[in-house]
């Protein structure tokens, strides 16, 4: 089963991901999550892309694009993937369509968690991620246990430096621009499936949950 999630920064993809990737036993692969974990290293990959995620850019695709490659080439990658953040271009969804041709496999879903603009603001300030595992909580919505840690793996939760709120705006700029054309894209292949992301997190799941079978 491979699984692209599609949806404007704060949409719910990460929350949308984990919950999919447990329940089919696959791996949640999130292009921010890596890029997180790179600049949390201080590897000269996580230097790099920190210039561009904080300013809300898109990390340029000769960098992305060869991470995805390796990562979904791994072994645990053999049942399929849930992609959370990947393809953000129409370039880099037609990199990985040819690497998937080559091995005659294909996109299953591609869901788009569709949430307006308007909500989007208030979620990410509220957002607090966890540094560790990528686990997101919500100070109002979904609170951790424990404050400022993380309810699965115990490790410390923080407010992203992307998610003030100019450089929201910026990302939804973006998104709009670059990666909302991917949803004709998936249409077009006849793989989109489309979910209404305002509801509680727990309904997004369950209209997730009736479409993938
Ligand atoms: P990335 O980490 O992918 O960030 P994003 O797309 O901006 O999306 P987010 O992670 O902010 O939101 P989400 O949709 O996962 O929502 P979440 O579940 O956390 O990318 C970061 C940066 O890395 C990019 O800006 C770019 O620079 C770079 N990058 C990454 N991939 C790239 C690529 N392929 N190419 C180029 N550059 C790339 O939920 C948000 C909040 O809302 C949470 O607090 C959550 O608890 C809460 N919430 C979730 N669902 C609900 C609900 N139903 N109701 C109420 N609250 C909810
Ligand atoms: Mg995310």
């Amino acid at each position: 089963m491979k699984i692209i999630m599609l949806g404007a920064p704060g949409a719910g993809k990460g929350t949308q991901a984990k919950m999919i990737a447990e329940k089919f036993g696959v791996p949640h692969i999130s292009t921010g999550d890596i890029f997180r974990a790179n600049i949390k290293e201080g590897t000269e990959l996580g230097i790099e892309a920190k210039k561009y995620m904080d300013q809300g850019l898109l990390v340029p695709d000769e960098l992305t694009v060869k991470i995805l490659l390796d990562r979904v080439a791994k072994e645990d990658c053999a049942g399929g993937y849930v992609l959370d953040g990947f393809p953000r271009t129409i370039p880099q969804a037609e990199v990985l369509d040819a690497a998937l041709d080559k091995l005659n496999e294909k996109i299953d879903y591609a869901v788009n968690v569709d949430v307006p603009d308007e909500n989007i603001v208030k979620r990410m300030s509220g957002r607090r991620a966890c540094l560790k595992c990528g686990a997101t909580f919500h100070i109002e919505h979904i609170p951790p246990k424990q404050e400022g840690i993380c309810d699965s793996c115990g490790g410390e939760l923080v407010l992203r430096d992307d998610d003030k709120q100019e450089t929201v705006q910026n990302r939804l700029k973006v998104y709009h621009d670059q990666t909302q054309p991917l949803i004709d894209y998936y249409a077009k292949k006849g793989v989109l499936k489309s979910v209404d992301g305002t509801v509680e997190m727990q309904k997004v799941f369950q209209s997730i949950s009736d479409i993938i079978k």
